[in-house]
């Protein structure tokens, strides 16, 4: 088949994101970009097992790479990804210093490319759903004035795009970067959850052999081999919300959290303290005992566990949990403090409580729902880097641990 294949036209330019090319008067951020050092930072290759979940709050992406456009010998960038995330940024390429620019996200589980350059922004969004937690094999090449996208060896996206204000240019450089961009996000057409929870592989990236820089202060997370649907709460951190995000317009708020097993959870699941920092509720799983220690105001009570799931309603004066106890607190009227704002956190306590008695959660929460809404830890207000927004390690070992990948479990 090999002779059969025709030999490519050489390209008339050599670089990936051929279409970003062009003259300009100025490089709009060369002298900031000249003046980064390496002080700080740390070199990884590109071609090994990344994650791709970066630093709760910071912008920046995971790791960036810069080359010189005359170093550039290839059109193509090609890696292995896996992810259960549907929305995120993968990988971002950029030359005249974020003038032009280039950005591969997920939204809806599908594949987005996003281009600006000179007067022009264009995004597509299609193909296949990639958000099944399997390994898929991507490639973007240039050809001409379009950017093919290839998942799994099939060409799923083409996106065009000509100005006529640019011209080629070879010099300067061209930057990368996996897990973020290197422009401000108000640039993009289509605004865009940039957190993504999924980890990449194999990548050649424009066939550069310059290494990776990330920064020191960051702890990589690990790529579980083998991964199901849920958050996961490795038992060092915890995710916040303020409970006003969601609304109560009924006479209860319901919480349910579902696990594959639940009796594995160890620590606190969920907990909610007023704007003032008082406790309200604290939600504890003891693994030894397969019960969970609820704090309502003062009072406490134990619930044993449910193989899959725990549900809890918020009254105006009363907790009731599933399979477990009604728990009367009239001191407050809960429905309002809830939509006035109370600090929500799953997988601990905030500042933790006086006595340690909360410690975080060793577990995974399938699924969050608060009035049957699923609750997306990628818009938490604070998230602990440790904690998986949407992947759970999972073992490949028949019998209890051993779910489908997909959300096609059901109990
Ligand atoms: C890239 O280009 C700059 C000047 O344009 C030069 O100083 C530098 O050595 C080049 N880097 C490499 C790796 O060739
Ligand atoms: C990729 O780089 C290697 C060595 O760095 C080189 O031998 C090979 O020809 C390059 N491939 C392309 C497509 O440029
Ligand atoms: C109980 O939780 C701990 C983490 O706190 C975990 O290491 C252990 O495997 C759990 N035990 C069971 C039986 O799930
Ligand atoms: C579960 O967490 C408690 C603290 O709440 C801890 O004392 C206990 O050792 C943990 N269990 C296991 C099996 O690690
Ligand atoms: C919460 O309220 C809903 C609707 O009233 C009810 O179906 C559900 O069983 C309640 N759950 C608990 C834990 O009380
Ligand atoms: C929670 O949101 C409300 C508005 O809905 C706001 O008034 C309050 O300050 C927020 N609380 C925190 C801790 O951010």
């Amino acid at each position: 088949m090999g002779s059969q294949r025709k030999v490519p036209a050489p390209p008339p330019l050599p670089l990936l994101l051929l279409l970003l090319l062009c003259t300009g008067p100025a490089w709009p951020d060369q002298a900031a970009y000249s003046r980064e050092s390496s002080a700080g930072t740390t070199l990884i290759s590109g071609q090994g097992l990344i994650n791709l979940g970066q630093r709760w709050g910071s912008k920046s992406p995971l790791m960036h790479t810069r080359a010189n456009l005359t170093e550039v010998t290839s059109i193509k960038s090609s890696f292995e990804f896996r992810t259960l995330d549907p929305e995120g940024v993968v990988f971002y390429g950029d030359t005249r210093g974020g003038a032009d620019w280039f950005v591969l996200a997920l939204r809806g589980g599908r594949p987005e490319m996003q281009i600006g350059k000179a007067d022009v922004l264009t995004t597509v969004t299609g193909g296949p759903k990639l958000d099944d937690g399997m390994w898929h094999k991507i490639e973007l090449r240039s050809e001409g004035r379009f950017v093919v996208l290839e998942l799994d060896g099939e060409v799923a996206l083409v996106v065009g795009l000509h100005s006529q204000q640019t011209q080629a240019d070879l010099s300067g450089q061209i930057r990368l970067s996996l897990g973020g961009i290197l422009i401000t996000e108000q640039r993009l057409l289509n605004p865009l959850r940039m957190e993504m929870d999924g980890c990449v592989r194999a990548g050649t990236w424009l066939n550069l052999s310059t290494p990776w820089e990330t920064d020191l202060s960051q702890e990589l997370q690990p790529c579980f081999t083998w991964i199901s649907k849920g958050s996961y709460f490795p038992g060092t951190g915890l995710a916040i919300f303020n409970s006003s995000d969601f609304p109560v317009d009924r006479s209860e708020v319901s919480i349910e959290m579902e696990g594959y097993d639940v009796s594995t959870w160890n620590g606190t699941v969920l907990s909610l303290k007023t704007s003032q920092g008082e406790p309200v509720l604290t939600v504890t799983a003891y693994n030894e005992t397969e019960e969970f220690t609820v704090k309502f105001g003062t009072q406490t009570s134990t619930v044993k566990m449910e193989p899959f799931h725990l549900d809890l309603n918020l009254t105006k004066h009363a907790l009731e949990v599933s399979d477990g106890p009604i728990m009367e607190d009239d001191t407050h009227d809960w429905l309002s403090m809830w939509n006035e704002g109370m600090v929500l956190a799953f997988g601990g306590v905030p500042d933790g409580t006086d006595d340690g008695s909360s410690p975080y959660l060793h577990g995974c929460l399938r699924l969050i729902r608060i009035q049957g809404q699923v609750v997306d830890l990628d818009r938490a207000t604070y998230k602990h880097n440790s904690v998986s927004s949407h992947s759970c390690p999972r073992m490949r070992l028949p019998g209890v641990h051993a779910m489908p990948v997909v959300g096609s479990y059901m109990y």
